[in-house]
Order: C-alpha cells, then sequence, then structure tokens
C-alpha cells in the first residue's frame, strides 16, 4: 500500500475534502428545476415608468407591454394592429427607442423610460409633430397614426433637421395601408422646420418651390394626383 502520509495528505483528507466539495456545491447550486423556474405563471406584480409616473399593476408575466397599456392602465392610444411585429401600429419609446409594444413583455420592461402618445399633447395643446400630421393630412384611416407619429417623434428626438431618406428610413417599420407617405415625409418637415407652414420646400438654393417641383415633374405615385398637380403647376406658371 503506499504511503499516503509524506506529504502530509492522505487519501482519506481527499476522499473527505471531495465530499465536502460536493456537498457545498450541492448546498449552493440550484437545482434545475429551480434554475428553469423564472417568474409567473401566475400574475405578479409588475412596475412601469411610463411618461413620467409610476404605475403599479399586477399582471401574468406573458402580458406584453401593448397589452398592459391598453387593457390594464387605459392608454389606448397605443393601437394593436397585427399583434407580431409586422406593422408598427404599436409603437412606443423606451428609454427613447421606438419599439413595437406588442413584442415586449410588460415585466421586461420594469425599470425603463417608457413614452406613449398620451405624453405628447398636454394641456389640450398637441406637439407640434402632431399639429404637423394635422395640417399636411397624413392620415386617414389612422390605425398605424399613433405609431407613426411616435416614430416621427423619436427621429425628431435625435435629428432635429432630417433628411428625407433618414424620414424614409424612420418610418420604414411603420406600415401605412392607406398609403399616407408623402404626406407623413411633408408633415416631419413641417415639424422640423425644413418646410414652411403652407407645405413649401426651402431649396436648399433659395429656388422657389414651385419652380423646383415643375421642373422636377416627380410629385406623388398617384397618376390622378400627378395630372391634377402637373395642371395647377401650368396655371402657376402661365
Ligand atoms: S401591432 Fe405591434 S407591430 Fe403590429
Ligand atoms: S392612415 Fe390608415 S393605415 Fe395609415
Amino acid at each position: 500500500m503506499a504511503d499516503d502520509s509524506r506529504s502530509g495528505f492522505t487519501r482519506r483528507d481527499l476522499v473527505r475534502g471531495a465530499l465536502v466539495g460536493a456537498v457545498a456545491a450541492t448546498a449552493g447550486a440550484k437545482t434545475p428545476a429551480e434554475a428553469d423556474r423564472g417568474i409567473g405563471p401566475g400574475a405578479v406584480p409588475i412596475t412601469l415608468q411610463i411618461n413620467g409616473q409610476t404605475h403599479r399593476l399586477t399582471a401574468e408575466p406573458r402580458v406584453v407591454l401593448a397589452d398592459a397599456l391598453r387593457d390594464r392602465l387605459g392608454l389606448t392610444g397605443t393601437k394593436v394592429v397585427c399583434g407580431r411585429g409586422a406593422c408598427g401600429a404599436c409603437t412606443v419609446l423606451v428609454d427613447g427607442n421606438p419599439v413595437c409594444s406588442c413584442l415586449l413583455l410588460a415585466a421586461e420592461v420594469q425599470g425603463r423610460k417608457i413614452t406613449t402618445i398620451e405624453a405628447l399633447a398636454s394641456d389640450g395643446r398637441m406637439k407640434p409633430i402632431q399639429e404637423a400630421f394635422v395640417a399636411a393630412d397624413a392620415l386617414q384611416c389612422g390605425f398605424c397614426t399613433s405609431g407613426m407619429v411616435m416614430s416621427c417623434k423619436a427621429l425628431l428626438d435625435r435629428t432635429p433637421k432630417p433628411t428625407r431618406d433618414e424620414i424614409r428610413h424612420a418610418v420604414s417599420g411603420n406600415l401605412c395601408r392607406c398609403g399616407t407617405y408623402p404626406h407623413v415625409f411633408d408633415a416631419v418637415e413641417r415639424a422640423a422646420g425644413i418646410r414652411t407652414a403652407e407645405g413649401r420646400a426651402h431649396p436648399p438654393d433659395g429656388t422657389p418651390v414651385f419652380q423646383t417641383l415643375a421642373a422636377s415633374r416627380t410629385f406623388t405615385s398617384d397618376q390622378r394626383v400627378d395630372a391634377g398637380v402637373a395642371e395647377a403647376l401650368d396655371l402657376e406658371e402661365a
């Protein structure tokens, strides 16, 4: 039999150490079942920071933010259309970034700064981007409008003077089945002061807007509108 006592560390010590280690590891680690256990499935308390106010609710962890806003907190300005992240109608801002609230769990945005369309108007007065949407006639059925406005707000917050391409990109996740996009672009440019209240753009070189439009002859994709605008421009030039 080998002499394990020469180093002062015997086989008995080794076995004892292994056992102690195993017991300690078992005591400190969670079992697989414990590790897999998250919150729920029953209702849990959830605290949300929405439009500068703290809201407390009790909801199952599976409840998405859009439903929590609309069904639990009465903030129905946020719309749900597809419910699967395809249309952008449910767009709200989380920490200033536009997100689809139908794809986020309410429980996972606790502690984040959530902004909904309700935050934009105060004392019965609309924010400039909302007024610009009205002035530019940038809505028809209105299903996309809340989300569209929130995406545009997020853009203007980070880029006060966006280019047309930046506006297109900002609303590229917002589906408008009514085809209001040209009016939405117009609204954002009005809100940004790029376009006058009358809807006339300020060309960088100072060229009068009607002259610019007449030269390009690119108005909208609707041929009926094109014909009408072209006729109006011809009258203007005559
Ligand atoms: S309802 Fe959320 S993306 Fe369509
Ligand atoms: S205004 Fe109808 S979907 Fe955009």
